[in-house]
């Protein structure tokens, strides 16, 4: 599935002589799966480990793996019958030169600006941001000489991922395995948007369904997976937005590159969601907060009996309807987006929301559909503004409306 901000996105990948060099093939390909056009660079002791026939196999494109190959211009601006030169070429296309696995002996000549093979050419020669997932033995990872190296390349403005603790090549455990390719990805998609057009704005975005305790094991919840709440956090850190995602319980992994706050209850929510917003440029509400809770939580739990069981439900705050009164004394997010999750009467609803919570915007989404709402990657909203406007997106996956709503928030905070 397309990510937006790998889409078309030249990203070089260089995989140098480790056994993780096996973990780059499936990196390789799960970046070219998100749209991606990826050009593999190897260096020779790679080449032992993985053969380049699997990089080309998954990307689809050649390996490069010689400095000194000549091969004909495939660019479009090219003359006739001009060679390029590999190095210049990769190096200028470059979005993004990622090094994964990188060996200490390539993390060693990037400090010190060697360039005797491809890629480490390709290093010198590229403005493209550089991202680093180093994998060896702790030892040699621990060692002064590849810290002093590390730090050097951080100080120059590299990103390094990893690299993690666990099962090491040699059969010990340590420090030095390199990330999961899915973490490496999630980091390639931080670094390609750091410039983005949300870049220096900070969002607060809400996730999930709470969970209002019934007794120590039980509880009242409801059918939200909390992956729109996650596609609208990713999609802002994406585009280079500081991020604060306050999330009830998701079976989701937590976010890279966003700062994630874990609550169980609306009472949890209301109080994460009210000191991270105030200030902030925008708050998100996609969570589905509960609105009843159990009155009294039993200290033990609760025992069956013969006879029936009554519960008595109390309020829960209004976290939306507490965040306008505070905007009414000039505190709180500058720009407010509620979700409205209706089965029926879906934008009489909606409206009404708006108005009674005094948002900017709210995304109107009926949850009775199947291939909207709850628990799927897709969804179908309508757009409804303070204005009066309604705007029905079609059916589209979960990051596509994240990104249509911060087209409209971004537009709201230049007004
Ligand atoms: N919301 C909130 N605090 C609550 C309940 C909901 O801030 N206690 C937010 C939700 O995150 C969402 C919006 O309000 O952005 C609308 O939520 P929804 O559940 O659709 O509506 P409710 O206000 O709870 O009204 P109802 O349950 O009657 O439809």
């Amino acid at each position: 599935m397309n990510i937006r901000v790998l889409h078309n996105k030249r990203i070089v990948l260089g995989v140098t002589g480790g056994v993780a060099a096996y973990k780059a093939a499936f990196l390789a390909s799960r970046l070219t799966q998100a749209g991606a056009i990826v050009d593999v660079v190897m260096t020779e002791a790679a080449t032992r480990f993985v053969a380049p026939l699997t990089f080309q196999a998954v990307t689809r494109r050649a390996v490069h793996t010689d400095i000194f190959a000549l091969s004909p211009d495939s660019e479009p601006d090219a003359r006739a019958g001009e060679l390029q030169i590999p190095h210049i070429t990769l190096a200028k296309s470059a979005n993004l030169l990622l090094i994964a696995p990188a060996t200490g002996n390539t993390l060693a000549k990037l400090a010190h600006g060697l360039a005797d093979n491809l890629l480490t050419a390709i290093a010198l020669a590229t403005s493209a941001p550089l991202l680093i997932a180093p994998a060896m033995e702790s030892e040699m990872w621990a060692h002064p000489a590849t810290q002093a190296n590390v730090a050097t390349l951080v100080e120059r403005g590299a990103t390094l991922v990893g690299p993690a603790a666990g099962h090491l090549a040699s059969g010990a455990e340590g420090v030095g395995r390199m990330s999961e390719p899915e973490e490496i990805l999630e980091m390639a998609r931080v670094v390609l948007g750091q410039k983005g057009d949300l870049a220096g704005r900070r969002m607060v975005v809400s996730a999930g369904g709470t969970r209002e305790a019934i007794d120590p094991v039980r509880f009242i919840s409801n059918r939200s997976s909390g992956k729109m709440g996650f596609a609208l956090a990713l999609a802002a850190r994406d585009r280079g937005a500081h991020v604060t995602l306050v999330t009830a319980p998701t079976a989701l992994p937590n976010p890279v590159g966003v700062d994630t706050v874990q609550v169980e209850s609306a009472a949890e929510m209301r109080d994460a969601i009210l000191s991270a917003s105030d200030g902030a440029d925008a708050l998100v509400m996609a969570a589905a907060v509960a609105d009843y809770r159990p009155g009294e939580v039993a200290e033990q739990k609760i025992k069956k009996t013969d006879g029936a069981l009554t519960l008595r439900l109390t309020h829960t705050p209004d976290i939306l309807a507490e965040v306008a009164r505070l905007r009414e004394l000039g505190r709180g997010p500058k720009v407010t987006v509620g979700f409205a999750a209706e089965t029926e009467d879906l934008l009489t609803n909606a409206r009404e929301k708006l108005q009674y919570k005094r948002l900017d915007l709210i995304a109107a989404n009926d949850v009775s559909a199947a291939d909207a709402g709850f628990a799927v990657d897709t969804n179908r909203v309508t757009l409804l503004s303070a204005d009066g406007t309604a705007e029905a997106l079609p059916l589209m996956s979960k990051e596509e409306v994240a990104h249509t709503i911060w087209d409209r928030v971004s537009s709201l905070i230049q007004e």
